[in-house]
């Protein structure tokens, strides 16, 4: 994993390679909910992607942008059938996988399957290498709209191939590469969204934008505070490889669980949509509480996270500010938006007063007045400084308006 290290200057250029799968697909990060967090294997089926589909009507998740229903390891029987085809568990996909992408568009949702680089899935299913072209055909004659692939069981120096290699052979982008150029195989009939998940090995973000959508900056997000510092932290260091089409992913949000508490929920979820991660619910969507349902609504931080320049915000540090502690979330961030700049400030460490002067931050330079509005108290204000009482792993986020 790269080292982590504050990036002060969030307008230098874009230093990404040319999107090769730009297909029109992921101009911004994408949105949903991953069944993965809810309960794992026993989550990959139709009953869950179904209620999951019914809660996003219910709860006003699909008028604010939440799209895509990602079901993740285990969805297949354990072994492919006799023409090689991926076969859907029958108990968890009892009238296939096509009737439920059919009810799930017609919702005007749509929805999302997962595979594996390697020979198995991290969980021991069937893995796709070998049998790229003839995969993506089958997605393609389903409906499916979107891929995650995992990077489990791949070429490995350790024999047996463990599921977790410590000992690459090779660069991911060798085993990435068949999947993705499958993919540009049908982009003629279906354009699907390339999620790469190889847990940000080979420096992913470098290349990403030119293999798939997206792609896993870091391991998983274990849904504690811990999992929210490590990814957090290392995403001000990569800010500049997220653009329209190519969006680093910060692992899904891993709200609803008794691990984080209602500012660890806040800091977690504003810091995923500043930083332009895909907003990707890891939850159980049946039992999710008031308090949880009001940060993933947060119109405000959505509208940010969804804004059209598709910029990633990053830390600064103000005059006088300290120096940032490596893997722990810095204070200052700030990312510029088609109509303005986004301002975060998180209290990761301490509980107190944080203030910014607009003058300081990336992008407001120079003189003049500005008007802002903070996305989770709703406050406002005019003038050109703002501060705040922030509670312990806290987070306001502002955005600013020069006047
Ligand atoms: C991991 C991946 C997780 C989840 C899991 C399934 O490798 O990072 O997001 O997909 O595999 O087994």
């Amino acid at each position: 994993m790269k080292s982590w290290k504050v990036a002060l200057l969030p307008a230098l250029a874009n230093t990404r390679l040319t999107v090769a799968l730009d297909n029109g697909v992921g101009l911004k990060p994408h949105m949903g909910w991953s069944s993965w967090n809810v309960a794992q294997c026993n989550a990959a089926s139709a009953r869950y992607a179904l209620a999951t589909a019914d809660k996003f009507i219910s709860l006003g998740l699909k008028d604010l942008g939440y799209e895509y229903i990602n079901i993740d390891d285990c969805w297949s029987t354990k072994s492919r059938d006799s023409s090689g085809r991926l076969v859907p568990d029958p108990a968890k996909w009892p009238n296939g996988i096509k009737a439920v992408t059919d009810r799930i568009h017609s919702m005007g949702l749509k929805f999302g399957l997962y595979g594996c680089a390697g020979d198995k899935t991290c969980a021991g299913y069937p893995g796709n290498e070998g049998h790229e072209r003839g995969d993506v055909d089958q997605l393609v004659s389903w409906g499916v709209d979107f891929w995650k692939y995992d990077n489990c069981y791949t070429p490995c120096r350790q024999n047996p191939r463990p599921q977790t290699c410590t000992s690459p052979a090779g660069s991911t982008k060798t085993w990435y590469a068949p999947m993705r150029d499958a993919i540009l195989g049908v982009q003629n009939t279906k354009k699907l969204h390339f999620n790469l998940c190889n847990w940000g090995r080979d420096e992913v973000w470098t290349w990403g934008a030119s293999y798939g959508h997206s792609w896993r900056m870091s391991v998983d997000n274990w849904g504690d505070w811990a999992s929210v510092e490590r990814i957090g932290s290392a995403a001000a260091g990569i800010y500049q490889y997220s653009a329209p089409g190519g969006f680093n992913d910060l692992d899904m949000l891993y709200l609803g669980s008794s691990k984080l508490n209602t500012n660890q929920e806040k800091l977690h979820f504003g810091l995923w949509a500043i930083t332009k991660s895909p907003l990707v619910l890891g939850l159980d969507l049946e039992k999710i509480s008031n308090s949880t349902l009001d940060i993933i609504r947060n119109k405000g931080l959505i509208d940010i996270n969804q804004d059209s320049l598709g910029k990633a915000a990053t830390t600064f540090r103000p005059p006088g500010a300290p120096a940032p502690v490596n893997g722990k979330i810095y204070p200052y961030w700030a990312g510029p938006l088609s109509d303005g700049v986004v301002v975060g400030l998180c209290a990761g460490t301490s509980a107190g007063t944080y203030s910014v002067n607009f003058k300081d931050v990336p992008g407001l330079g120079g003189s003049g007045s500005y008007e802002w509005r903070e996305m989770y108290t709703g406050q406002t204000g005019k003038g050109t400084s703002a501060s705040f009482n922030i509670g312990l792993h806290d987070m306001r986020v502002i955005k600013v308006m020069k006047v």
